[in-house]
């Protein structure tokens, strides 16, 4: 196991313990420096879906929401923010490098933990580039196996963060599954196995399921879903964190969820943007939703909702 150096400390001092989690923020670029191996690229696809099937329309004030969501997380200073993926449209660098400074990430000014999205590991040369590994780099610090970039787990208070990249270059247009991988999701069996007491807690980007139960469609579900499910229910996973979809929902575990699930939605699409934080008080999730108000140019809490998780905090894990 190895321990990457820089790993913040992060042990708390009470058993209460709050943080922030947002999602899709989905930086785009007024114009794209496209180049040629852009044209025969998925670019070509997600730009076509951005310019000409509405995205950007949908995204047309995500500007305005992050720069609110920004200062909002500076007003309220959570314990530790958590991004579930999809910083960018169409995985540029310059999109990384915007919302790894508004959001915080930029030179460690805020702890954190972050997982690429689909849109952001969009082409193999980006993934193989590190770029939104880089970007986010204080936000990918943590304890590691094999030397490998992911999966990697963060301790924060009474929580191992685990962190799992579920996102994928895909070839065809319509493609917008995710895979974990088997390499991965050894590691992952083994990492898990490895840490020492605390609630463990994974941090994806894509859904377990639907707001409505259903499993996520076939063009954009996770295609090793039930192997990652089994791993993180044998590691003792008490709640999984994920984007992917634009509209925040939850889940209390059963009713076949081995854990509970938050899914954050997108913090900056026009009607959905919202983000979540959370106290965590033994095993006890008091969630709240903060809504962006365009007029007022601010988030503002909504709704609320509380999770109970598997196993609470004990003595000896609370401020381990
Ligand atoms: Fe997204
Ligand atoms: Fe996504």
């Amino acid at each position: 196991m190895t321990q990457v150096p820089g790993l913040p400390d992060h042990a708390s001092t009470g058993a209460s313990l709050r943080l922030a989690h947002f999602s899709d923020v989905h930086v785009c670029l007024e114009k794209y420096p496209f180049r040629v191996r852009d044209v025969f690229s998925k670019r070509t696809a997600g730009w076509v879906n951005l310019r000409l099937l509405g995205r950007a329309w949908r995204f047309r004030h995500a500007d305005n929401a992050l720069r609110a969501l920004a200062h909002d997380l500076d007003e309220r200073q959570p314990e530790h923010r958590i991004f579930s993926g999809d910083a960018s449209c169409l995985g540029f660098d310059e999109e990384f490098v915007t919302a790894a400074d508004l959001l915080g990430a930029k030179a460690n000014r805020a702890p954190g933990i972050a997982v690429p999205g689909n849109h952001d590991h969009l082409l193999r040369r980006t993934v193989q580039s590190g770029m939104f590994e880089q970007r986010f780099g204080s936000w990918q610090e943590g304890i590691r196996l094999d030397k490998a970039i992911y999966p990697f787990a963060q301790r924060v208070g009474p929580l191992w963060l685990v962190a799992v990249n579920s996102s994928r270059p895909n070839l065809l247009p319509w493609d917008a599954t995710g895979s974990v991988g088997q390499d991965q999701l050894d590691r992952l069996a083994r990492l898990l196995d490895q840490l020492d007491g605390g609630m463990r807690v994974l941090v994806t980007h894509y859904p377990v399921r639907l707001d409505n139960g259903k499993p996520e469609w076939r063009s954009r579900r996770l295609r090793d879903l039930e192997k990652l499910v089994g791993v993180a229910e044998q590691g003792g996973v008490v709640l999984w964190m994920h984007g992917h979809r634009h509209r925040a929902y939850h889940h209390e575990a059963g009713d076949g969820l081995p854990f509970a699930v938050i899914c954050a939605g997108s913090a900056t699409q026009t009607g959905r943007w919202s983000y979540g934080e959370y106290t965590i008080e033994g095993n006890m999730l008091h969630a709240q939703r903060r809504t962006f108000q365009p007029q007022q140019g601010c988030f503002v809490p909504s709704d609320t909702f509380t999770l109970r998780l598997a196993s609470g905090l004990t003595a000896a894990t609370a401020g381990a």
